[in-house]
């Protein structure tokens, strides 16, 4: 078989671990890889990479994506998949990986009914907002990372006894603030599915620093965890903060990780993961699957069970919907996130 594999979307640690999985997957069963350059730019275009074996000889341990990514505007377009459908069957594909996030994924689901090439996503953003996986590739080298980052941050926020806000991406998922949060000791996690109106997230802020900085308190700082989908300016927030704190001889400071948090070197989980989907795709190809996503232990319900118990087949339709009740928080496990969080809450702020 002639199988295509393409990045899209932000990339995310791990990408470089799935194509490498691929590539070897590919090689043990006899069929030929090509890579499609800045995702689906690169698959309209007909811009293509050969994946050998050498190419990706110890490619697991580097973050970003050696195919390139990108957002795509004209694959939203009818003419823009028919393009790639064309360019599918113009280079003889059986197969096509899509790597990447909601909007890849979204992608990968119009084009699928399009072409007879078997069409599989693997889901991989930093955000943790692709419906039925547990995991997307990326997640825990960008938790790791955020909390490294918030480590640091406390060493310099203790020395001088400060307030900071960080703020973390996700979009509009709260995902990673919350892992993160709760991993590097956060006073209090800021979310967008909390639904909180900016007066209650400064009214419970304040609520916080009246505690912190009460006499005989003793805290030396405070560290606020902010989703960069709540709201609330950042910047903002911590202007805010400070004119209430300016009596104390406070100071409140704001750092924004930003894209720091999407590059570096993979965790040991992001490759693991990323090797073992990368093979299950390869799998459903074979297995004549078209339209759907292999996922991480999405749940025993979900999608259907492969080689691997830790992988189950999923139907894309299935997993862009259930992503629509992740962000909106109809979803139980965003309900779940919220209930876990709310148990930690109280004691968070103590
Ligand atoms: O989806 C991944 C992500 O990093 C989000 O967390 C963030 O909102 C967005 O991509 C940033 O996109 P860009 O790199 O295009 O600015």
């Amino acid at each position: 078989m002639r199988i295509g594999v393409l990045t899209s979307g932000g990339d995310a640690p791990g990408m470089n671990a799935a194509i490498r999985a691929l590539a070897k997957a590919c090689a043990g069963a006899g069929h030929d890889v090509v890579g499609f350059v800045r995702g689906y730019h690169g698959l309209i275009g007909g811009e293509t990479v050969p994946i050998t074996l050498a190419s990706v000889d110890g490619l697991s341990r580097h973050g970003g994506t050696v195919l390139g990514s990108a957002r795509c505007k004209e694959f939203e377009t009818a003419s823009g998949q028919a393009a790639a459908a064309g360019r599918l069957a113009e280079l003889g594909l059986d197969g096509l990986v899509v790597i990447g996030g909601n909007g890849s994924l979204t992608g990968a689901h119009a084009l699928a009914p399009q072409t007879p090439c078997k069409v599989v996503g693997i889901p991989a953003s930093i955000d943790n907002d692709v419906g039925h996986t547990s995991l997307a590739i990326g997640v825990d080298t960008a938790v790791n990372t955020i909390v490294d980052a918030c480590d640091r941050i406390s060493d310099t926020a203790t020395a001088h006894r400060r307030v900071f806000v960080v703020e973390v991406m996700g979009r509009r998922c709260g995902f990673l603030a919350m892992r993160g949060g709760i991993a590097a000791d956060a006073d209090a996690i800021l979310v967008p599915e909390r639904g909180w109106t900016r007066t209650e997230i400064r009214q419970r802020c304040l609520a916080l620093l009246e505690r912190s900085f009460a006499p005989g308190r003793n805290k030396q700082r405070v560290l606020i965890i902010k989703a960069e989908g709540v709201p609330y300016d950042t910047r903002e927030l911590v202007g805010d903060l400070q004119q209430a704190l300016a009596p104390r001889g406070v100071d409140a400071r704001e750092t924004v990780l930003g894209h720091l948090v999407r590059g570096g070197s993979p965790s040991a989980l992001d490759r693991l993961v990323a090797q073992r989907l990368a093979f299950a795709a390869l799998h459903a190809i074979e297995d004549g699957a078209t339209d759907v996503m292999v996922a991480w232990e999405p749940g025993d319900d979900v999608g259907a069970p492969t080689r691997d118990p830790s992988v189950r087949r999923v139907p894309l339709a299935d997993v862009l919907t259930e992503t629509e009740r992740v962000l909106d928080g109809t979803s139980p496990v965003t309900r779940g996130r919220l209930a876990l969080l709310d148990l930690a809450d109280g004691l968070l702020a103590l």
